[in-house]
């Protein structure tokens, strides 16, 4: 029964990350840097095309940051399926140093194989990353002021479903196994994050989602350790509910207005930051930061649209989700003005043209075109 051999190395693993999660940088101070380095990464599908778009408004945005060296825009090549593939390295080495000589990353979709795909079956950069970094804090806000919506979605990024997704056992011909992992660590901290967001914004309601009924340890674990972290805010209005009713809810009008912040597990908060960022009007409209203590990366909610490419649409993706990345990272590193510059011209731009991915509508290029005449 090798299995028992393989197993037992995933327990050992799980031991020495939580080992490393009591050690945890310390949340880098922005502050204190004389020059932020901010990463670039393509990725892979529309990628190039968002990242590219976003890059040109950027070095606008932040052309007298940059050139009094207070801002490098550094871009860093290799984070691309086909390298990845003859490296066969999920993230190349030489890459993910680069990566770690950055302060912040700003990274554009990539694409993971699937097992029907005709490739080798690497696991997911992003997740790689996530866990190479140790990004624990998915933070993805959706806002419809017109609707009176306004969620942060605080989804834990490092374990659950995902601590193990690449290293499930094929018992036999008949049996496969995956694990899912929670741990006290590991949900203290994203629960911690997500209180301490609610409290600095007027003490929002916090909602813990899981599906506690049935995945009674792990699920379990978190869903008490939530309460106890809550303890500590008892100002701050608290529930929970399980992920099926709760992916109901936020299409239902009478519902929908009655949250603010949530904390999720990993893969239920994948699932229902999509459902979300549809009902703000697509998934290319939503960013999303991968918060960790000396790292952090922001990204699209989304992935690299093989399909867009494939069927030649790639030039009308909509750069929004990237500029509302960009837009999370500038007031993480403490350019708030520079932030809200970008939002307001993201508003005023996403008023004016249509992204709609198809030919008939506007191009990621006319659209970064029209937002610079708006900064
Ligand atoms: C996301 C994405 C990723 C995830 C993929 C690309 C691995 O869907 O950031 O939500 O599953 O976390
Ligand atoms: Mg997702």
């Amino acid at each position: 029964m090798t299995y028992m051999n393989d197993f037992e190395k995933i327990v050992r693993d799980q031991l020495a990350r939580v080992e490393m999660m009591k050690n945890m940088a310390e949340f880098t101070d922005y502050s204190k840097i004389e020059k932020i380095i901010i990463g670039i990464i393509d990725g892979d599908g529309i990628g190039p095309i968002i990242v590219g778009e976003t890059t040109r408004i950027l070095e606008v945005l932040l052309k007298d940051e940059i050139s009094a060296g207070k801002i490098e825009l550094r871009i860093i090549e290799g984070l691309t399926l086909e390298n990845r593939i003859s490296k066969m390295e999920t993230v190349p080495t030489d890459v993910l140093a680069e990566i770690k000589s950055c302060h912040v990353i700003l990274k554009g979709p990539t694409t993971t194989p699937n097992k029907s795909d005709d490739l080798p079956n690497l696991e997911s950069a992003n997740v790689t990353l996530r866990r190479a970094l140790d990004l624990f804090a998915n933070v993805r806000p959706v806002s419809i002021p017109e609707k009176n919506i306004n969620w942060t979605f605080f989804r834990e990024n490092t374990e659950g479903e995902y601590a193990l997704g690449s290293r499930g056992i094929d018992i036999n011909d008949d049996i496969s196994i995956d694990f899912k992992v929670t741990t006290t660590d590991g949900t203290k901290r994203i629960a911690k994050a997500a209180f301490e967001f609610a409290k600095a914004n007027g003490n929002q309601n916090v909602s813990i989602i899981t599906k506690a009924n049935i995945m009674k340890k792990t699920d379990g674990k978190f869903l008490e350790l939530c309460y106890e972290v809550a303890k500590e805010y008892p100002e701050i209005k608290t529930d929970d509910w399980f992920v099926d009713i709760l992916a109901a809810n936020l299409i239902n009008p009478n519902r929908q207005t009655q949250y603010n912040v949530f904390i999720l597990p990993n893969l239920y908060g994948d699932i229902i930051t999509d459902e979300a960022a549809q009902i703000q009007g697509g998934v290319g409209t939503a960013g999303s930061s991968n918060i960790g203590g000396r790292y952090s990366m922001f990204e699209a909610i989304h992935g690299s649209a093989p399909r867009m490419l494939a069927d030649g649409l790639a030039h009308y993706a909509n750069p929004a989700s990237m500029l509302r990345a960009s837009e999370m990272l500038l007031r993480h590193i403490g350019f708030s003005n520079k932030a809200d510059t970008l939002a307001k011209a993201i508003d005023i731009t996403d008023d004016k043209l249509i992204m709609s991915g198809k030919k008939t509508r506007n191009t990621a290029n006319e659209y970064a075109d029209f937002l610079l005449l708006n900064i």
